[in-house]
């Protein structure tokens, strides 16, 4: 392929990644959006491994590697539940993270582009690789962490060392003294001596960065990894000269910086302090032990909560992370047809973090059918719970705690959350009095408006959805 062609492909590869980007923005056009964005990623890589920059022969590597890696992909993604969806996104940051790293390596000491390159250029070209590395570092270990805090292998809690900031400060000043080094370094072996002290450096900071982050903050930390890896991927962009990878790790970085924010703003975090690690939990105790019970709570059945159902005029329902493990959103559709059909108000309140990926309920409930006008946003319904005869939590623990705005020692203090009690009887679906993802207690199950449905989310909902029907 000449390099003209290739140029054309990958500007059409570019336009179709930010139209993928444009339709992922509304669950109307998502489908769409992955479309494009499988396509533009087709052409990209077919542009790449047939392009002019593939030595001879080196396309049949290439090809049998993406063989073995595609082989493995098909494999996870056959394999995954959609709970563990977090866990496997977390671990490919990992990997974009990992590369990154590689290819700066790989590129430095590659004799061929050392040779090409003098004064300013060859500055600027190990100034990019220093920093691809740094950014790549970074990504991989704090990815592999965020992997097992999601997958639950390594405890929820933040790792808070003393003077860990000062740790940080001294971490960065070591990078920033060692770049200097590597700039000056007068051969690759002084370079590389450089570059695996930041190297070493960059890995315990991101083990640390995101051990440090705990609870209810870890939808910023996986978001901020999203970004991470899109820099990394950049960086590595500017290291190869190649534009497209340039332009679709600067895509994928700021997509998730916004992304990023966007979950600050609904934990009601701010962006460093988050990252600094901690916040909202040095001041305060640490959670209850698991959040042990504090208080009686009135249970109800699912003949009962079917009857409260009803007699409703209006509902909303709060799905969190409970939803989607026992996998009820069909049977919370057939629910809310059959009480749709029969004249009540039946509304969803979804909240920014509820379940463990961003958007993971809007998901859930597109893949039942529920219709997308009846599923709103925290903002947009949660004054209308003073008006709504029942509010049913399924599964959900964190997002509907009023401990977040009435307890100001609470680890999740000042985060906003759906007021589900506010309602004239609030009924919660969860399999015990466990805690949910922070770990701390909910005085919502002792309200006296609340009634408490134990059992399995998806079982209870068949046994409301059939004493519904009969
Ligand atoms: P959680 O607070 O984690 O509560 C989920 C509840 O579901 C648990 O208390 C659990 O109680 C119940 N549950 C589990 N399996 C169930 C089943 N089969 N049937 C019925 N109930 C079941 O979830 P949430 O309210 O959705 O809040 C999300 C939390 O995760 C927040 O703290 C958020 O910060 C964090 N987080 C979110 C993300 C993103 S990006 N969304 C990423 C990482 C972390 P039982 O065990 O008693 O059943």
């Amino acid at each position: 392929m000449s390099q003209n062609l290739a140029t054309v492909a990958y500007l059409g590869a570019t336009m179709l990644f930010i139209l993928s980007l444009g339709g992922l923005s509304n669950p109307e056009t998502s489908r769409r959006g992955n479309l494009y964005g499988m396509i533009g990623m087709t052409i990209a890589v077919l542009a790449t491994v047939f392009g002019p920059r593939v030595m001879a022969g080196g396309s049949a590597w290439i090809i049998a590697a993406m063989a073995v890696g595609a082989g493995i992909g098909v494999y996870a993604a056959r394999v995954v539940k959609m709970t563990q969806m977090p866990e496997l996104v977390a671990l490919m940051h990992s990997l974009v993270g990992l590369a990154a790293m590689l290819v700066g390596f790989a590129n430095y000491i590659d004799p061929a582009a050392a040779a090409q390159l003098t004064g300013a250029e060859k500055t600027i070209h190990e100034a990019e690789v220093y920093i691809g590395i740094l950014i790549g570092a970074i990504t991989f270990s704090g990815s592999v962490i965020a992997f097992g805090k999601l997958s639950g292998k390594i405890g929820g809690n933040p790792l808070l060392l003393p003077a860990r900031h000062w740790i940080n400060l001294v971490g960065l000043l070591v990078v920033i003294w060692f770049g200097a080094e590597f700039l000056r370094a007068e051969s690759v072996n002084e370079g590389m001596v450089a570059l695996i002290v930041m190297t070493v450096i960059a890995l315990l900071f991101g083990i640390h960065m995101v051990m440090a982050i705990g609870g209810a903050d870890m939808p910023v930390v996986v978001s901020m990894l999203n970004s991470y890896s899109g820099w990394a991927a950049a960086a590595t962009g500017f290291m190869l000269s190649n534009d497209l990878l340039i332009v679709t790790g600067a895509l994928v970085g700021s997509s998730g910086a916004i992304l990023s924010y966007i979950m600050c703003r609904a934990m009601n975090r701010h962006f460093i302090s988050v990252i600094a690690g901690g916040f909202g939990t040095s001041g305060a105790p640490a959670p209850a032990a698991g959040g042990e019970p504090a208080g009686e709570v009135s249970p109800i059945s699912a003949a009962e909560s079917a009857e409260l159902l009803r007699e409703a005029k209006s509902v909303i329902i709060v799905p969190g992370y409970g939803m989607a493990v026992a996998q009820a959103q069909h049977t919370v559709y057939e629910i809310t047809r059959l009480l749709r059909e029969r004249g009540v108000n039946v509304r969803f309140g979804i909240h920014p973090v509820a379940g463990r990926m961003p958007g993971h309920m809007n998901v859930l409930l597109a893949e039942a059918k529920v219709p997308y006008d009846i599923v709103l946003e925290m903002d947009e319904l949660n004054d209308d719970f003073p008006a709504t005869d029942v509010a049913m939590v399924i599964g959900a623990n964190d997002i509907v705690n009023p401990a977040a705005q009435d307890d100001p020692a609470s680890p999740i203090a000042g985060m906003p959350v759906l007021e589900v009690w506010k309602a004239k009887t609030s009924i919660v679906m969860k399999r015990s009095m466990a805690s949910g993802y922070a770990g701390v207690d909910n005085p919502l199950f002792y309200k006296e408006n609340n009634r408490m449905l134990f059992g399995d989310a998806k079982k209870m909902l068949d046994e409301v959805l059939a004493a519904l029907k009969g």
